[in-house]
């Protein structure tokens, strides 16, 4: 059997605009096509990760409405195990209103909702399914506190968490000490290192100093330019495949979740992180989150 990538995380429902430009405060602008598209960070990695092959399952807490339970049924279709997705009485689904400019950049609001209910007490009972993992990937968009617990966990047996610290937050230390790869973007990488990367040597200073904090890996995306790796005291540069964007929503995620799976199937770090640049680019070229996750055979 091969491992399973366990991924812990949100889901929400995304609302989506396209409009020539991102708004400024107080500006109404009228936009263009409406999308509305399964997503949420979480939610967005363990699709990707399962289109490329990976054995998911998948933790999270949605509404007890018909975006949880559309999510769900999308997750399934995925060939995603879905027995520890928990419901909600109290609070709705996460939604995220989304604008997508001309360039494919965007702006995103969240509502987190029952995402942000997803409590360390819901996850005693899966405690076993933790120790287990493979892999662990989490981001930020569930309560910091479950975050800590399980990264307490699966570093006091053995088992390597993946943490893409998005949204950006400054995290403590001693959570950071026990990540074995962390994924910022260069402005997660600025926030969590308190250096602005403005070239290639801030990048290096910034990466540096946070596995200072004892972290093994750390990737830092880089956008079309690709990642930097810093693993075993050594640099690595990997390219990005050179595409026209379209959107770039959860390119990202679909970074961390093809990450996952290629370290899930032993590929080595750079071997990995190739397959990852890959899998994003070729997700900027289409709308949407989980819609833009590429399969394994496009790679
Ligand atoms: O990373 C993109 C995701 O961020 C969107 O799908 C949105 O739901 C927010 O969580």
């Amino acid at each position: 059997m091969k491992p399973y990538i366990l991924v812990i995380g949100s889901s929400n429902t995304d609302m989506v605009v396209k409009a020539a430009h991102l708004p400024v405060p107080g500006e109404t602008i009228l936009g263009g096509t409406f999308l509305m598209n399964a997503g949420g960070k979480g939610a967005n990695q363990a699709v990707a990760a399962a289109r490329l092959g990976g054995e998911v399952i998948f933790v999270a807490k949605v509404g007890d409405d018909i975006f949880g339970k559309q999510a769900v049924e999308g997750f399934k279709q995925e060939g995603i195990d879905t027995t520890y997705i928990l419901t909600d009485l109290v609070n709705p689904s996460g939604v995220a209103l989304i604008t997508v400019d001309d360039h494919g950049e965007n702006c995103i609001v969240v509502a987190s909702g029952a995402n942000a209910a997803l409590m360390p007490s819901d996850l005693r009972k899966i405690e076993q399914t933790i120790k287990n993992a493979g892999l662990i990937l989490m981001q930020l968009e569930i309560p910091i506190e479950t975050v800590e617990y399980v990264t307490s966990l699966a570093a006091e047996n053995g088992v390597k968490v993946i943490l893409n610290p998005a949204p950006a937050c400054q995290l403590p230390d001693e959570l950071l000490g026990k990540i074995a790869i962390l994924t910022p973007n260069e402005t997660e990488a600025e926030i969590l290192s308190g250096i602005k990367i403005t070239d290639n040597e801030s990048a290096k200073k910034a990466a540096l100093l946070l596995a200072d904090k004892g972290i093994e890996t750390v990737i830092i995306t880089l956008g079309a330019n690709g990642a930097l790796v810093f693993s075993n005291d050594e640099y690595l540069w990997v390219k990005s495949p050179v595409v026209t964007a379209v959107d770039t929503t959860a390119a990202g995620d679909v970074f961390n979740g093809a990450l996952a799976t290629a370290l899930a199937e032993g590929q080595t770090m750079t071997e990995a992180v190739a397959f990852a640049c890959s899998a994003a680019a070729l997700s900027v070229t289409k709308m949407g989150a989980q819609a833009s996750a590429p399969f394994r055979r496009q790679i």
